[in-house]
């Protein structure tokens, strides 16, 4: 499948994994691009700039194909030292990065310069218009559907792709809610040049996390997740469990960030990836867990999201034109 997105950024297959705490490591993205994907390797869970220098050699070590690096830019009471973060992305001569969160506009100044693809992850058409009139290469699109922050205007991938795709005219990456070809083969018709999936590259070998959160995900249904920090303005997708529950509980009574601060922290939320204690914090997880029944390789899950896609367009859509051999040849005879 040749699309705007495969010309622009070099890559086999119209497929992103995007950037997410904790799992977005070395091993994940280097499987994701050695099967012909996008990756991102998350900034941010890397402790230090330094480290995350390591981590881009570790993976260079294990693909000698294309990657990026996530930075995702949110407001903090002490925030991370975001510029060096940059400066390391920069220095390493990673060719894509995607940004999420907030304005890039600082970080734009750093990237465009080196010569580095952006691709911003915004959560409605007017932020993603924004995006664009900054001249980032693309969009990805993360709707009401997405693990982790799908803004506040609860507006679904159905309706949300094909806004931001009569607006604009950079690439789009639709994402949210997608986890098989259907999801794919969706997402290009209703106007994307590719798809962008979190949930679904958690719930594979390579990722780095505990065996048991993955087959969690593979149980799970579409309404065990939950948003969270809604009375924030800060809402988050998470998947639901007693931590989750507890924190809409205190925000519902009027509970402030304080009150929740150590149900939510991240330390909590790392210790369920490393112990596979599904109850032990908060941490992502999207509607699309639903559609998630097995934990392939990336390679396996990226070579059947391809071939069931051509699948879907050469068979059963073509199929619907009446265009098909046995229909031509049923009609023929009368
Ligand atoms: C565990 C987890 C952590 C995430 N962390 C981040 C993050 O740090 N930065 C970010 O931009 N997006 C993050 N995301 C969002 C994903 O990059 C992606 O946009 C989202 O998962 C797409 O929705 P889906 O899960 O339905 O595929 C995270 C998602 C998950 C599942």
């Amino acid at each position: 499948m040749r699309t705007r997105f495969t010309e622009l950024f070099g890559v086999e297959h119209p497929i992103v994994q995007g950037g997410m705490q904790w799992v977005g490591r070395a091993e994940l993205v280097a499987a994701v691009a050695n099967a012909g994907a996008l990756g991102h390797i998350t900034a941010l869970t890397q402790p230090t700039p330094e480290a995350l220098a390591g981590e881009i050699a570790r993976c260079r070590e294990l693909t000698d194909r294309p990657f990026g690096v996530n930075l995702t830019i949110l407001p903090a009471i002490s925030p991370p030292p975001y510029i060096e973060y940059a400066q390391v992305i920069v220095e390493s001569g990673v060719p894509f990065v995607e940004t999420a969160g907030n304005n890039p506009t600082e970080f734009l100044a750093l990237f465009k310069p080196a010569g580095i693809k952006v691709i911003h992850k915004a959560t409605s058409v007017r932020h993603a218009l924004k995006a664009q009139s900054l001249g980032v290469d693309a969009v990805s699109i993360d709707g009401f559907d997405c693990a982790g922050h799908p803004g506040e205007d609860d507006v679904p991938g159905l309706v949300l792709i094909p806004r931001a795709a009569e607006e604009l005219e950079c690439v789009l990456i639709a994402s949210g809610g997608i986890a098989d070809a259907r999801g794919l083969v969706a997402a290009l018709s209703l106007g994307a040049d590719a798809a962008n999936m979190g949930t679904r590259f958690m719930c594979t070998v390579e990722s780095p996390i505990h065996q048991r959160v993955k087959e969690h995900l593979v149980s799970a249904d579409e309404r065990m997740t939950q948003h969270i920090f809604r009375s924030f303005r800060n809402t988050a997708r998470v998947a639901r469990n007693t931590i989750s529950e507890r924190v809409v509980e205190i925000e519902s009574a009027g509970g402030t960030f304080e009150d929740v601060k150590d149900l939510v922290s991240g330390q909590r939320g790392k210790l369920v990836y490393e112990t596979g204690d599904t109850e032990a914090g908060i941490w992502g997880a999207g509607l699309c867990q639903a559609l998630i029944h097995d934990i392939p390789t990336c390679a396996e899950l990226v070579a059947r999201m391809v071939s069931e896609a051509e699948e879907i367009i050469s068979g059963r859509l073509v199929s619907l034109l009446g265009h098909d051999d046995t229909l031509i040849a049923a009609r023929a005879t009368g």
